[in-house]
């Protein structure tokens, strides 16, 4: 079935591809598009009211086969929500709730989401009652944020649209599995570092017993820091969430036993717990036992005032886990508890979080603030630009979420004018600002031109929806300053006449990617198409965590090129296709990020299969090293690869594609065209069904 869309392309322009293969307008069912246009367009039929309403009476309906703590299963859910969304982290955009991974291995079976089986079991009705009108993973995030407010917490909206994943696959290299070992190693698991974004793989960020189950508190804030700051929380909202998360709630660890087998080892009977009945009182879930507050289903700064107002030692509660108690209390006091890391809070050597809980218990409103806008931030991030989010929105600006700018109303440039200059530039023109290559005498910027487009586009991340061209953000630090990136701003600086030409109706990014397509064409490569209608940032805010996975520095390895491209969202064929067709072209610069200077093929400025053949038939040997640095260099030829080629043909996975793509040049020209209009158009959520595409 194919969908019709709506486009306002001129008839004076000549077409190229259509963006998405086939008929120009169509979309192919399947498409990423389309599954979110029809989501979308349920969710916007969809009372989001009605489920916050059925989700406040179901919280208050205790189950016998899983009772509610005093009654109320909203602390539950937090939790729930709390460990769904926690999951993110910055390093490479990973986890979040969308998708609804908790569901699937490995995310179900860690230690920190043991007894969650129940609570989604719990929610299922719910589920049930609207089916596709809300995905899990929405259903997820908008159930923690209710709880929230059924408990009078402050919210600041629900930012809704993501779609289920079938399986845990995205979650795969979270951990633990093979494949977090190779990109992401944790020689001990309790002191795992950055690109991992927990101490610990299997809890959400870090150990509550303290570091290693050691009740150190020093070293506990010194780990709580740290494994916030991987999911980008600064000081205030780290101390806001876990103060607002444990104002609610209580830990359960009703006896030493255990909660049994995680649903891996046991998916008939996952945790069945292994002290008396194994639920209510006898609920085994982290092995801590007792409530943070007298009042643990109502929102409160009580949870700051508590911890400042007393004394806390620590002890081994009935589960058998390092936790802390005001000594000597009497009453409902005696109950009270904290875990090593909410004591943590008060021993910040920095003596940064000390302050922020002063300040959040003498200031209720101060407070509630921090607090709605740091869970709006942990509960939104997994969806990338706010453009995306749907339902219940809070209104920008958020500054851990920089929106681009309108369009100009002068907007669109004459393209075929913009198109005719760049193929006029790509040859015979030379800027003496900054040098073209020169290849057989002749000055050629065509590789130039498409390796700054790759440079520019090749930043985003299927996982958060961030990075991408839209914003041409390479003209800004930090992505200007990437060693990738060195000299970039020469080519920049060589379009800088085309761009003035056309002024406000021309961004910078359109004329960076219509640049890196014009090279192509011009070069021998299939007719494109150009979706224009992004705009500019006016900084390179948002880029912080975007810098090039793909190396060709002597430390990279084939784990991370394959760990590169799935954050990319590329198949092993497009990734081919895209390296091939970029190295196709120019040549790479020992000032940039190689060290060697000379091209890949014998006519780097025409676009064809060679890059192939010559990466089959050549012995490339590596012919210099210099402080480890390597270089690869056909035998009796001027002709060079980087260490990531080689990668390809070494790799069977990739080498199946190499070797399709030397035997057949259309299918080359084919999938790169394709390849190259889906990684430029995956930031285009201003335009996700291409109504601006020619
Ligand atoms: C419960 C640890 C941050 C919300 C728990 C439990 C532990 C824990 C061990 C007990 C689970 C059980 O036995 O049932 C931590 C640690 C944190 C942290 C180490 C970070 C340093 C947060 C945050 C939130 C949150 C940021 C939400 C904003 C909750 C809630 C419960 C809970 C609501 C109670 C669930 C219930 O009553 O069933 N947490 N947590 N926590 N946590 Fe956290």
């Amino acid at each position: 079935m194919l969908r019709k869309v709506l486009l306002l392309a001129s008839p004076l322009l000549s077409l190229g591809a259509c963006p998405f293969g086939g008929e120009q307008g169509v979309l192919p069912d399947g498409h990423p598009a389309v599954a979110q246009e029809t989501y979308a367009a349920a969710l916007g039929d969809l009372d989001l009211d009605l489920v916050r309403s059925d989700l406040k009476a179901f919280f208050l309906k205790s189950q016998d086969h899983w009772p509610a703590d005093l009654g109320n299963y909203a602390p539950f859910f937090v939790r729930l929500t709390w460990h769904c969304t926690g999951t993110y982290r910055s390093s490479d955009g990973r986890g979040g709730c969308e998708g609804g991974r908790q569901r699937f291995e490995p995310e179900r079976s860690w230690a920190d989401n043991t007894n969650l089986d129940k609570a989604r079991a719990l929610l299922w009705p719910v589920k049930a009652k609207y089916g596709d009108a809300i995905s899990w993973g929405d259903l997820m995030v908008l159930a923690g944020t209710t709880a929230i407010e059924s408990m009078g917490g402050p919210v600041l909206g629900f930012c809704a649209g993501r779609l289920d994943d079938k399986d845990g696959f995205e979650s795969i290299e979270l951990g633990p599995s093979e494949e977090q070992e190779a990109v992401a190693p944790c020689v001990l698991n309790g002191t795992c570092v950055s690109p991992l974004g927990s101490t610990t793989v299997g809890l959400i960020y870090v150990n509550p017993e303290g570091p290693l189950g050691n009740p150190i508190p020093a070293e506990s804030a010194l780990q709580v820091r740290d494994s916030f700051g991987r999911m980008g929380m600064n000081d205030s909202e780290t101390v806001a969430l876990i103060g607002g998360g444990h104002a609610f709630g209580k830990v359960h660890g009703a006896c030493p036993a255990g909660a049994g087998p995680s649903p891996k080892e046991d998916p008939l009977n996952p945790y069945p717990g292994l002290c008396g009945t194994g639920k209510g009182k006898d609920t085994f879930t982290s092995g801590f036992e007792g409530p943070w507050t007298t009042t643990p289903n109502q929102w409160s700064n009580l949870y700051f005032n508590d911890l400042l107002n007393n004394d806390w030692e620590v002890h081994v509660g009935p589960g058998g886990h390092h936790q802390w108690r005001i000594p000597n209390a009497t009453g409902p006091m005696a109950g009270i508890m904290r875990l090593t890391t909410d004591i943590s809070l008060l021993h910040d050597p920095a003596g940064i979080y000390q302050k922020i809980v002063k300040e959040f218990a003498a200031d209720q409103a101060k407070f509630d603030n921090a607090f709605a806008h740091a869970w709006y931030k942990l509960a939104s991030r997994d969806m990338g630009p706010a453009l995306r989010c749907l339902g219940q929105v809070a209104a920008p600006p958020f500054p851990w979420n920089p929106s681009l700018p309108a369009r100009s109303s002068e907007f669109p440039p004459a393209w075929p004018q913009v198109k005719a200059s760049l193929k006029e530039m790509a040859r015979d023109y030379s800027k003496p600002i900054f040098p073209a290559d020169v290849f057989s005498g002749q000055s050629y910027y065509g590789g130039l031109f498409l390796q700054l487009a790759w440079r520019c586009a090749s930043t985003f991340r299927q996982t958060d929806y961030r990075g991408g061209c839209n914003g041409a953000r390479i003209r800004f630090s930090p992505e200007k300053d990437w060693p990738a990136n060195a000299e970039l701003d020469g080519v920049l600086k060589v379009l800088d006449d085309v761009k003035a030409r056309f002024g406000d109706a021309l961004s910078w990014s359109d004329l960076i990617i219509l640049a890196g397509t014009v090279a192509v064409e011009e070069a021998g490569g299939l007719p494109m198409s150009f979706c224009g209608g992004r705009t500019d940032a006016t900084d390179g805010s948002g880029s912080e965590h975007l810098a090039p996975r793909l190396s060709p520095r002597p430390d990279t390895d084939l784990a991370f090129l394959v760990d590169g491209m799935k954050v990319m969202g590329l198949t092993r064929r497009e990734f081919v296709a895209l390296v091939g067709g970029g190295h196709t072209l120019g040549q790479m610069h020992a000032s940039r990020s190689s060290f060697i200077s000379g091209p890949w093929t014998s006519s780097p400025s025409r676009f064809n299969n060679e890059y192939f053949t010559n990466l089959l038939t050549e012995v490339y040997q590596e012919v210099s090293v210099q402080s480890g640095e390597k270089k690869y260099k056909a035998v009796g030829k001027e002709l060079f690869m980087l260490k990531t080629d080689l990668f390809l043909k070494a790799d069977p996975e990739f080498r199946i594609h190499v070797e399709e793509f030397a035997l057949d040049n259309k299918a080359f020209l084919e999938s790169y065209r394709a390849a190259w209009t889906k990684l430029v158009r995956s930031d285009r959520f201003d335009d996700p069904t291409g109504k601006l595409c020619e």
